[in-house]
């Protein structure tokens, strides 16, 4: 007993002197706990442990576990290192290698597999999404299909997540499946819920936990719920790839699916393709996830801070009602003509900050920055909270106030330190797809309906849930159709 307890006393002195010589090295920072880091606090309270890690200068460094990772603190540092290939790797952690075997897009590191997975989604996405149907045509109908569903409960307390998660996972799910599916189809709903919890479970403490001591994955306890999950969600994609594989047309392909597997056959002579069906599967539940959740969360927080703020979903309704009416429908080229809706739209995403310290990178190759050292491996992540409300570069950093993108003259300028969808080699593959669905989403919404709170007090902590992307408690909205005849 009293040899484990010196054994202990050893290794916890032994983790302090290794922490603090290794602290020497690299930018400043929070003292860290042995072993764990700042790991405690940043669970406990992430958005605050954001906010108060840019005290120590433009980067900074915490420990996530006995890990260092490097913080960007301010626009130009960031700038200066997520353009360079140096820093676009991604860390290994054990809770992804487990369940993507190092396949597909987000998770994976910078190399040739990335790169041709990368290349082929982005090219195909534009196809596909340029093709037949624009990808404005798709979300325009989609829209419709949504304020009808909207104000099937109109004037009643309604939580507006399932809508609004379905309407924009439909787009992704066309591009790629080369389907939507109705807002009562049962099976997708439970698909939707799944992804929602296996995406809330990736970035919760359990798979914090999980990073921490992999072995226990031969355990039973939460992070067995993750594997659970994407296995559901895989089998889902496998069971579309068996259906596509069936009624294939080489000649036409119909979305992603088919025009992966037309891929992989195009290049099995070739020794160095990356083309095969185990990636096809996850590169498709990378951009099913990705395409589903940050959009759809974007818009939810998007609600709460519309209704919050009435004078500006007011100013913005006017605004599109002056210019399109009731019966037109908006299109990207009206953004020129919204400006005040345009500026909204960004308002919202700053205010939402669903990436709050950006998709960690992990450094390729030793390298430099402002004069630091760093070794390769190590882990690279932008404080987008203090970024978005660097008071250097907001007008009104601390407030939901759509003139943070407004010049003088009230058109529309984006400030450079706008960077919600990164910057470099891994900046997200789907930015314009976003963009679009975001700007047609919100502005039909708000063309033809008003939102405000049930009479019944919610109280909503607006430093939300921390998932794989940041999002607000759940809430109840009540809608009521705009009267078009005002
Ligand atoms: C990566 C933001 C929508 C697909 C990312 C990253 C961010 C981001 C911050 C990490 C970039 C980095 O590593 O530095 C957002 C936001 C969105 C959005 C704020 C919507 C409001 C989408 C959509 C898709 C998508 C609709 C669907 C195609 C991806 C993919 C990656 C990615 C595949 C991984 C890229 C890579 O690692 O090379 N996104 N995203 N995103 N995003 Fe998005």
């Amino acid at each position: 007993c009293l040899a484990l307890f010196l054994g202990l006393i050893f290794m916890v002195l032994f983790e302090i002197f290794r922490i603090n010589s290794h602290r020497g090295q690299f930018p400043p920072g929070p003292r860290p706990l042995p072993f764990v880091g700042v790991l405690p606090q940043a669970i406990k309270k992430p958005m605050e442990s954001l906010r108060s890690v840019s005290q120590y200068g433009e980067i900074s460094t915490i420990y996530i576990g006995r890990k260092p990772a490097i913080i960007l603190n301010t626009i130009q540092v960031t700038k200066e290192a997520l353009v360079q290939e140096a820093f676009s790797g991604r860390p290994s952690l054990p809770l992804f290698e487990w369940i993507t075997n190092g396949l597909g897009i987000l998770m994976v590191t910078f190399g040739h597999s990335w790169r041709q997975q990368r290349r082929f989604a982005l090219h195909t996405l534009r196809n596909f999404g340029l093709g037949k149907k624009s990808v404005e045509d798709r979300v325009l109908e989609e829209s419709r299909y949504l304020i009808a569903e909207m104000l099937k409960e109109e004037g009643k307390p309604m939580d507006p997540q399932h809508d609004i998660q379905n309407a924009v996972s439909n787009i992704i799910c066309s591009i790629v499946f080369g389907d939507r599916f109705d807002y009562d189809n049962k099976h997708f709903s439970y698909l939707l819920k799944i992804l929602n919890e296996y995406s809330m479970l990736l970035g919760s403490v359990a798979g914090q936990i999980f990073n921490l001591v992999p072995f226990i994955k031969h355990f039973p306890g939460p992070h067995q719920k993750v594997m659970k999950n994407a296995t559901e969600l895989l089998g889902f994609i496998r069971d579309e790839v068996r259906e596509h594989k069936e009624t294939l047309d080489p000649d036409s392909p119909r979305d992603f699916i088919d025009a992966y597997l037309l891929e992989i056959e195009k290049q099995t002579s070739n020794e160095g393709s990356t083309f095969h069906e185990e990636n096809m599967v996850m590169s498709t539940l990378d951009l099913f996830l990705a395409g589903t959740d940050t959009t759809t969360t974007t818009i939810r927080w998007g609600l709460l801070f519309l209704i919050q703020n009435p004078d500006v979903q007011e100013q913005c309704h006017e605004e599109i009602v002056r210019v399109l009416g009731y019966d037109r429908l908006p299109s990207m080229d009206d953004r020129d003509k919204l400006p005040y809706t345009y500026a909204t739209v960004h308002e919202i995403q700053r205010c939402a900050n669903i990436v709050p310290s950006g998709a960690v990178h992990e450094t390729t190759q030793p390298t430099k920055l402002r004069g630091y050292d760093i070794p390769k491996g190590t882990m690279i992540m932008t404080n987008l909270e203090a970024i978005f409300s660097d008071k250097k570069h907001w007008k009104h950093p601390d407030a939901f106030n759509p003139e943070n993108f407004l010049d003088e003259n009230g058109n529309f300028f984006k400030p450079e330190s706008f960077i919600a969808f990164s910057l470099g080699p891994r900046v997200c593959l789907g930015e314009t797809l976003a963009r679009t669905e975001l700007f047609l989403y919100i502005t039909s919404l708000l063309q033809r309906i008003q939102f405000s709170w049930p009479p019944e007090a919610q109280s909503i902590d607006m430093d939300g849930v921390m998932g794989l992307v940041r999002y607000p408690q759940n809430f109840s909205i009540i809608c009521r159709s705009r009267d078009t005849k005002e």
